[in-house]
């Protein structure tokens, strides 16, 4: 390169950090702006998607009849990363609503595998770049096999959106911060959306069921908004400084919380680059039970809100207690029970139990975000990270 075309390039790369730099804001950091338009992606992506008088969700995208929607007898959702962690909950959406066998795969392996493709299975693709490499390589293998994908991305003109059949596109915008935050919310919001039109078309869930599972999406931006309050954002922060000095902290959760608490694993991990492990809260007796370390307090964030294994999750908490973990709860609003147990108490508001993802991954954004911070990391670069894996 000469050194007049390096010293574009250098202008043009500082000129590019200025703009991104004057779009924070009053943001100290892109990831804490982030999570905070999370309301805004939320309420743009189930506006207008349901008709109350004909009493039907629309999904105008999905090129595929009534017919081939019925037919189709499995889905593979590809994904990596936070992307992967999405398709978790989406798999447990798409089951509950649609009745249609999902399995969520790493992209990455999904490609040295031999996945069985019937005629009538269908691939979605997860992405916040729609141009990971793995998920590249994943699709195409689909295709091969002359499965119709279904990309979930919040870049319009991706590579992937290429690729498919149909592009379910994230209202997210642009995300700068390398830790996913609204790019992940967003996607979940689709797979909600997703899960009840596959079972609207295939009659598996009633109208009426459709109607008041919207209505309760319809409310996740301001009951986000409220995670994001003033007051709730202090009491996270201050159960953060509680585990910001540990080497692990461990998070445990059942069914769709089980999923949240790999995602949150994963936020911590890379924001803070302490060791973050997410467990499925029974499974964790079944051995790492045995990392919780007395003299050190180990910190364990129960995910513990109103659900059918509520109860359940507050015996593991007095379990992990007896063992001397530092437990933070994360618990629904009124909850006295699980916050006399616990440390510390996080408050969430009260939310169907298949769209509680959507809630308690934001305030474990904001706890790793805190954890970071305290640490000095740099927040919107981790070390060794790029927003984008292609190759
Ligand atoms: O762009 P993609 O969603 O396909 O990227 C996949 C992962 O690299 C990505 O989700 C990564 O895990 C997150 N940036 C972590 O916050």
């Amino acid at each position: 390169m000469s050194e007049n075309a390096e010293s574009s390039n250098t202008i043009s790369a500082a000129q590019t950090t200025v703009k991104a730099e004057s779009q924070k804001g009053d943001y100290p950091d892109f990831m804490l702006k982030e999570i905070h338009e999370q309301p805004r992606v939320l309420r743009d992506t189930f506006a207008g998607r349901f008709d109350a008088q004909s009493g039907k969700l629309n999904m105008n995208e999905i090129p595929l009849s009534t017919e081939e929607i019925n037919a189709v007898d499995r889905i593979y959702i590809i994904a990596c990363g936070t992307s992967y962690h999405a398709g978790i909950v989406g798999k447990d959406m798409i089951e509950q609503a649609a009745r249609i066998p999902v399995e969520v795969q790493i992209a990455s392996e999904f490609c040295y595998r031999q996945p069985v493709f019937t005629p009538n299975t269908i691939a979605i693709a997860i992405s916040q770049s729609g141009e990971t490499g793995d998920t590249m390589d994943a699709i195409a293998l689909a295709k091969a096999a002359d499965t119709p994908i279904i990309t979930i991305t919040n870049v319009a003109d991706s590579s992937m959106t290429k690729e498919s059949i149909a592009t379910l596109q994230v209202l997210a915008d642009q995300e700068v911060s390398i830790a996913a935050t609204k790019s992940y919310t967003g996607q979940l919001a689709h797979l909600a959306l997703l899960a009840l039109y596959l079972g609207q078309e295939r009659g598996t869930i009633s109208a009426e069921d459709i109607s008041s599972a919207y209505e309760d999406l319809t409310q996740i931006p301001q009951q986000v908004e409220s995670i994001l309050s003033e007051s709730s954002i202090a009491a996270i922060e201050a159960a953060a400084a509680t585990c910001y000095k540990a080497h692990d902290v461990i998070f445990i959760g059942r069914g769709v919380a089980a999923a949240t608490c790999m995602e949150a694993s994963l936020k911590l991990k890379e924001t803070s680059y302490v060791h973050g492990e997410g467990y499925a809260a029974n499974e964790f007796r079944h051995g790492p039970i045995a990392m919780i370390d007395a003299e050190a307090a180990t910190p364990v964030v129960a995910l513990a809100m109103e659900s059918k294994t509520r109860e359940r999750m507050l015996t593991i908490i007095k379990e992990v207690k007896g063992y001397g973990g530092n437990v933070v709860a994360l618990a629904t609003e009124g909850d006295t029970q699980a916050a006399n147990l616990a440390d510390s108490v996080i408050y969430l508001p009260r939310i169907r139990e298949m769209y509680l993802p959507f809630t308690a991954i934001v305030a474990l954004q904001v706890f790793a975000r805190r954890i970071a911070l305290l640490l000095g990391r740099d927040i919107d670069h981790p070390r060794g990270l790029v927003k984008a894996v292609v190759d």
